[in-house]
């Protein structure tokens, strides 16, 4: 039987308020004025799941919002990138979070609200909603406090029900990285963490002697390295792939979640390693062409045209 999507994305969901060029930095009892704000869709996984749609994949969201209008803002900022929303859930009892951005020269400071990604559960992933895709992609596990406990039973109930998966941890705020890899990563086919990350979790400071810590009980380890591109260890070999140089980097807000989004479009087609590589590090490249994570991904002619013009690179 023939399934309604390829990814079913597990995350949080946030708005982004963004206030540049302030004056000064705020003091309590104080009012200081922006020049600029921009208020957007956040979050890790909403930008891997637009991005993942706008290469082409058949994408689903699920997370939770409030019934606010930050909650509606996300809604259609998904939907206009054919993400479907139908298994987002809305509730009264917790506003749709939000992170209030204040950029100071090359300074920033930034505030928090979780809201309701923080009441994301294990039963609100329901058999039914597994069933509708072929992979899994859960981003941001420290984000999301009422699925954290449960995750090793998530991803054991995507693989029993058939699905492949993938794992973007992303850092723990808290610097604790109190998580049992050796139980999860297991159940977990593609882990993509970047190299600070890892290198947190195994609490080693080379990628050799990181990945050698998860080695014996991981399936792929992604390893995203900015500028340096990415490493893939697939249980046989380390494979590197180069960034493609982008000499004008607008900014790398979700360059990682863009590599992801085109790591697990090509793996969920049955692309080679390096084929799979090769293009995570080409969306994650365009990603820093444009402002955010979503900017260069606002259709596919517009991936297209950067991979050609910036990146000499056609598919
Ligand atoms: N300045 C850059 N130029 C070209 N590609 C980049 C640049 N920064 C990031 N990338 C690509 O995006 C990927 C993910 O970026 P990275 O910063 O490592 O992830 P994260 O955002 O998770 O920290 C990198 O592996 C690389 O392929
Ligand atoms: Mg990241």
């Amino acid at each position: 039987m023939s399934k309604p999507f390829d990814v079913l994305v597990v995350g949080e969901l946030n708005v982004d308020l963004i206030l540049n060029q302030i004056d000064k930095f705020p003091e309590v009892g104080k009012e200081v004025l922006a020049d600029n704000m921009t208020l957007t869709m956040g979050s890790s996984s909403a930008i891997f799941a637009s991005n993942l749609s706008t290469v082409g994949s058949r994408v689903a969201f699920l997370g939770r919002l409030g019934h606010d209008n930050f909650g509606d803002l996300i809604l259609s900022s998904l939907q206009a990138r054919g993400v479907d929303t139908t298994h987002i859930l809305r509730a009264t009892t917790h506003n749709t979070g939000a992170t209030i951005v204040l950029n100071f020269s090359e300074d920033r400071a930034m505030v928090t609200y979780p809201g309701a990604m923080n009441h994301l559960t294990l039963p609100d992933i329901t058999a039914d909603a597994l069933q509708k895709a072929r992979h899994l992609h859960l981003s941001s596990m420290f984000l999301q406090a009422g699925l954290r406990k449960d995750l090793v039973t998530l991803f054991k109930n995507a693989k029993d029900a058939g699905l492949t998966t993938s794992l973007d941890p992303q850092w723990d705020p808290a610097e604790q990285w109190n998580v049992n890899l050796q139980q999860l990563l297991p159940h977990v086919d593609v882990f993509m963490p970047n190299i600070n990350e890892l290198k947190a979790f195994t609490r080693q400071d080379d990628l050799t002697a990181a990945l050698n810590v998860i080695k014996p009980f991981a399936r792929n380890v992604v390893v995203k390295h900015g500028s340096e591109g990415a490493y893939l260890w697939n249980g046989k070999e380390l494979l590197h792939q180069p960034a493609f140089l982008n000499k004008d980097v607008v900014d790398s807000i979700g360059a990682g979640d863009s590599f992801d989004s085109g790591f697990i479009h090509k793996f969920i087609s049955g692309a080679s390693d390096q084929a799979c590589l090769e293009f995570g590090a080409l969306t994650g490249a365009i990603n820093t062409t444009r402002p955010g994570g979503t900017g260069a991904f606002e259709s596919l002619a517009l991936v297209k045209t950067i991979a050609a013009t910036t990146f000499n690179y056609s598919f």
